[in-house]
Parts: C-alpha cells; structure tokens; sequence
C-alpha cells in the first residue's frame, strides 16, 4: 500500500510521501477552492474533495445543504460562563455535527477580541481580553478537533469591525498587535493546536492579511509555530497586490471560495508566476504541506466523507446548548431581591417586548454563522411553559404582578437586507452607529415601568447596550445575550430561580461610548473612511485595561455579574516552589457561599507587575475558575497560571519576556471587585 494511503503510518510521513506524489499541476489545484465550500478532488491520487461549513452557533445552514442542526447561544454568551468544560463540550458537539452534515472543518470559533461595543459581529466573538478568549478558544478548538473535524480560528488578525472590512488598514503599533492580539491567537495555539485559521479581509498597516507576509510566516508560522493551514476570508485575496506570488510567499494556503469571488490562486496565475521566476516549486510544496496535513488529520483518506443528514436533532447538543444558556446569563441589577419569582406568591405575569417571541436562527440572519435549529424555544414559551397551571398571562402591564420586559437587539432578517437598511444590530457586514438601544423599545420601556414598576428588563443581545435608564428605573436587569435554541427553557430557570445566574461580563460596558478606548475619536471607530485607516490608537489598553488605567468609571465593569446568593472569599495563597521548575504554578481561595440558595461563582485572577521597566497596564486576568456551592459550603478553588502571565512583548527585543521583580496577585469576582491580594517576588 502507498505510504500516504496507509493509516497506520504517521501523519507526518503520509503527508510527505503524497507530497512527493504530486505533480506541480495537482499541487497548484488545491491552492483554491473548487466551488463555494469544497476543494478539488484529485482523481488519480485518491484525494477526495475537502468540505467547509461555518460556524461559530452551531453547524450554519447555508454552507451545509441547508439543514437543521443545534443552534447555540452566540459565542459572547459562551465566554460569560467562564466555564472552560462548556466550552469544549460545546465544540465536541459541533464537531460531530460538522461530521454529520458532511463537511470536514468549521469556520469557527470567532476568536477576534471585542474591541468595540458596536461591532456587529461581537456576538460570533468572545471576549475584549486576550486570555478569556482564548482559554475558551483552545477548549472551543479542542472539543472540535476530538471529533476529528478541523476548526478554523478567524479572523487573523484585527478585524474588529465590520465598516469597510474589505478595504480597511488596522493602523497598530508592534507591541499592540503582539501582546494584545497575537497573543489570543499564541495561546490558542499553544494549547489546542488548531488545524485551520482564516485571514481577515482587512489589511495589517497597510498590507493585506492574505499577502501579509509578517502575519502569516513570521508571526504565525515562525513565532507561533501554527502547524495547520491558512484559509482565506471568501474573497480576502482578491486585492492582493503582488498577486498569485504575493499570496504564496506570504504562506497562503488556501483560497476561497472558488468562485466569482476570488481569482488571485487560479492555475494559470500561479503557473505564469512560476514561469516567471517570481516563486519556485519549494514555494508551492510549502504552502500545500500544511493543507494535506489537515487532510490526513481529518481522516479525508481513510473514511469516505459521510453523507449529509438534514436534520440534526440530538437530544443530548441541546442539553448542551441549554446548560451554556443557563451559565451564561449575567444577573446586572437585582433590587430587593424581585428575582427570582416566587411562584407560589406571584400569580400574574405580562411577558412583553420585541424580542419575547423571536426566533432567531433563520438563513443567514446575521450573516454566515447563522445555524437554523430544527425548533426554538423563546423567552415566551419557555416562561409561560415553567409557569404553567400555577400562574396566568395578562396583557396589560398593570393587570400583572410582575412584567418581564424583552429588549434588546437582533440580526436583521437576513445579512444582505441588514446592510441594505437603517437597521442596528448585531450583524456581519456592518456595525451599530449608536450604544443605546433603538427609540421605540425605549418608549416601550418608559411606559410600560410607568404602568408598572415591577417590570424586569431582560436584554437578548450580543454586544454591550446603554443600561443607564433601566438602572435608573428598573429594579431588576438581565443580560441574556442570544440564548440559542433552548434560550426560553434556560431564561424561565433562571427567573424562577430554579438556578442561580452565574454569567460574568466578558466586555466592559461603558457608561457612555465616549469613555470607551475605541471610541476617543473617529479615527479609531470606526476609523478614517477618507483614508482607509482606522487607527488602533488605544494601543495595549484595550476594555478594562483603559478604564482601570484612567480610572475611569463604568457601566459595569469586564467579570462583573450578580447571583441570588452571596460568597465569602479568603485565604489567598501561592505555591511558591511551583514558579520556577514546572513553569506554571497554583494560587488558591477558598470561596464560601454565604447565602440561602446553591449558586457558582467564578474566581477571577489578575496580575500587577509592581516593578516594570516599561509601562505596564494596572493588573491583567491571568486566570480564573467556577465553583458551584450549597448554602454554608466552603472549597478551595486552585487557578493554575501560566509563567508566561508575568511577560510583556519588549519591542526593544522584538519578543515576550518577563522581568524579575515585585508583582501582586489579586483575587476576586470582577475586575473592580478584588478584595484579596498577596505578594510575591519573581525571579527570571
Ligand atoms: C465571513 C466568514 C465566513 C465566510 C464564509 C465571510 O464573509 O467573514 O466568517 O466564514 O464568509 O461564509
């Protein structure tokens, strides 16, 4: 049997042996895709065609023959729970799902850092911070990858808005880049390994992503070490100015699609480069090595690619995409404890607002990671089916006892109509003009508190919105992102107090645009449209890092979040002997739950560098943990942190590194909410 056809030997080996195979016809064949979603078969070497489907919710319908599968609450929401468990069962289930609808890699997970509460497509990503997102990243990665499935990172690097995606250079400094946003990315790939990552659209000071060749050799290749293959964004390579060449020097892998849309890798241009010298062979063997190894690590040779199933219906994903939905709700008011609802004492309830009966998830609404679900439990049917015979539904705000208010956002009906209106919401190919939410949910919101003032707001979102006249006015505001497909089921838990809401912020929600670090001028949001530019002047002080910095006040601060009990931490410590031999080492709290009612709470662990040489935001996340606990029970929670939380990317080096000196460690359940710290002296 031919070494690459024989699973039994490494995939290392196969991929070099069916290299050596190839003529350089066959290999400029794969550098683009055949159609929208597949690669080229290649007939006389058994290759079978390689198939793409998008992510991040779930398996999209579009690129999957239009199918059903499991809808899960965008990816915002996921990272609310902090719960790196969900996360990789969450991508295992994708994982099989792209199996079954026949597709060998999703183009997930979203991992761009939020830097913009308007970011239309804040809902597809995680997290303003470069650690949360990308521990949830690499379990998101790891869970897709244990079903053999590739999982395709996107969208490297810096596209962190919508407006002029495709024309746009990220204006940014060389210690930004690295130590905020390369390290996302450095992170996933340390720990997960992922076998596909997507360059963006836009360009990287000044030269596009797909031809960048300092993002995707030197960076990505020779200081990231990334062993899988580079994708285009559909379409990213068709401004390239050096063309075929450009694109292949640069370690381009693969273009998409391979339609209309982009042309630069078609046969005859790389042909015509090569006859002119302008890249050799060696150029073409480096950037298709990457591609067959995906392939082997999918199995593509050694299982025939399974027949797509149309309906996806898996009991056991939508309890998955229930338990995300039921950690991920952020509790961000709770007057006099109005949650949760009594059902023995409380028997009216008027349940109201645009979003209460939306269905979310039809074709392409917001855009590609639109996953249509074979059935959607809304806000609605999930309340009115928890309360049953024990409580009645009213109409009028004032004839109930409590209102459940439903505002919020959402995708548009479908990403071309969004682009094409006035529309403001979270949606791929555009980005919101305003941070409050649109005038008529705001007058139903001042009226209906003016007919009844036990009206508790719930947000369906997946960005930060203006809160301040719901704090104002309303005892009670939820923040439940987009719940998915079981979103109603886990919001009735939630307000009926069957859990404890245990979601934490993973953005910061300004009190006013203004004060937020992308938006001190236009230039840097949503950038200077005369010139292309949009200029990440904020530099490593992206999210918190800013308002900490300036101390300046926010809305709610990144990790904050409520719970309908109380904790108690203490006793923060370190084992100290762990810094220097293994290169990680455990701090430890013990957290007690003080209340009444069984609730998780999340351990957030930042870091100060006391004694830096240059400077240095106030402290930094560097690790966290959940803990569930029953009313009176202590544990001691263990957060293991990596050597690397001490580093800082020197420029002078052109490198991370750490220096020896004083840092403080902190502890506690928010960014602003630390009451717990200790000292501890490093050594390099
Ligand atoms: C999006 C990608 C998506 C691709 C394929 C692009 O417009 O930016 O996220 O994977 O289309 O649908």
């Amino acid at each position: 049997m031919d070494t690459y056809l024989d699973n039994n030997k490494e995939i290392e080996e196969r991929a070099s042996d069916l290299l050596l195979r190839m003529t350089i016809e066959e290999k400029i064949l794969l550098l683009r895709g055949k159609d929208f979603w597949t690669t080229n078969s290649i007939e006389r070497l058994k290759i079978p065609s390689f198939g793409m489907t998008d992510g991040p919710l779930g398996v999209a319908a579009h690129s999957s023959f239009k199918g059903k599968r499991t809808r899960f609450p965008a990816t915002i929401g996921l990272a609310a729970t902090w719960n790196k468990e969900l996360a990789y069962q969450m991508g295992k289930a994708i994982g099989k799902e792209t199996k079954l609808a026949g597709r060998h890699q999703i183009l997930g997970p979203g991992v761009n850092l939020i830097r913009s509460p308007l970011c239309g497509r804040n809902f597809e990503y995680l997290s303003e911070d470069p650690i949360l997102s990308s521990e949830l990243g690499a379990e998101l990665v790891k869970g897709i990858q244990s079903e053999k499935t590739a999982s395709c990172i996107k969208h490297y690097i810096t596209n962190n808005s919508e407006t002029k995606r495709m024309k746009i250079s990220t204006e940014i400094s060389e210690r930004a880049l690295q130590e905020v946003y390369v390290k996302n990315y450095k992170r996933i790939i340390e720990k997960a390994d992922p076998w596909g990552l997507m360059v963006c659209y836009n360009k990287i000071n000044g030269t596009y992503g797909a031809e960048n060749k300092y993002i995707l050799r030197d960076i990505l290749r020779d200081q990231l070490h990334f062993t899988g293959h580079v994708v285009t964004d559909w379409g990213a390579s068709r401004g390239a100015v050096e063309g075929a060449a450009g694109c292949i020097k640069a370690g381009l892998n693969l273009e998409m699609p391979g339609l209309f849309l982009a042309k630069t890798l078609k046969p005859k241009k790389v042909m015509k480069a090569i006859n002119e010298g302008k890249i050799i062979e060696a150029d073409i063997d480096y950037v298709v090595k990457p591609l067959l190894r995906t392939f082997f690590r999918v199995g593509l040779f050694d299982h025939p690619t399974p027949k797509t199933q149309k309906i996806i219906d898996i009991q056991e994903h939508q309890a998955i995409a229930q338990a995300v939905a039921e950690e991920s709700m952020v509790l961000l008011k709770n007057d006099g404890h109005i949650l949760p609802v009594n059902l023995e004492k409380t028997k009216k309830f008027a349940i109201m607002g645009p979003n209460a009966k939306k269905i979310f998830g039809k074709y392409l609404q917001g855009g590609s990671s639109a996953a249509v679900p074979p059935r959607f439990v809304t806000p609605y049917d999930g309340i009115t089916k928890f309360i049953g015979e024990k409580g009645e539904i009213v109409e009028e705000p004032e004839d109930a006892d409590i209102v459940f208010l439903i505002l919020g956002l959402d995708h548009g009906s479908n990403m071309l109509k969004a682009m094409l209106t006035k529309m403001e919401g979270d949606t791929e190919g555009k980005d919101r003009t305003k941070y409050n939410l649109p005038d008529d949910q705001m007058q139903l919101f001042y009226d209906t508190i003016q007919r009844n003032s036990n009206t508790v707001v719930i947000l369906i979102a997946g960005s930060p919105i203006d809160c301040a006249p719901f704090l104002e006015k309303s005892p009670a505001l939820l923040n439940a992102w987009y719940p998915g497909m079981m979103g109603g089921n886990a919001l009735a838990r939630i307000l009926f107090g069957e859990i404890s809401p245990s979601g934490k912020l993973p953005v910061t929600f300004p009190k006013k645009l203004k004060d937020h670090p992308a938006h001190l001028s236009k230039d840097r949001f949503p950038g200077d449209l005369k010139n292309l530019k949009i200029h990440f002047d904020e530099g490593i002080y992206i999210g918190y890092r800013y308002f900490d910095k300036e101390n300046v006040v926010p809305q709610f601060p990144f990790g904050y979040g409520l719970s309908y009990t109380t904790f108690e931490l203490s006793n923060l410590r370190l084992v100290k002997a762990q810094i220097a031999s293994s290169g990680t080492f455990n701090v430890s709290v013990d957290v007690k739950n003080t209340g009444s009612i069984a609730g998780s709470e999340v351990i957030q662990i930042y870091l100060a560098d006391d004694e830096a040489t240059v400077e240095r935001p106030l402290r930094e996340l560097q690790g966290f943990g959940k803990v569930h606990l029953v009313p009176g029970e202590t544990k001691t929670v263990i957060i293991t942190l990596e050597k690397s939380a001490f580093e800082f990317y020197s420029v002078k080096d052109h490198k991370f590194i750490a220096e020896s000196g004083g840092f403080t460690i902190y502890a506690g359940t928010s960014s602003r909410d630390l009451p717990l710290n200790i000292n501890l002296q490093y050594q390099t």
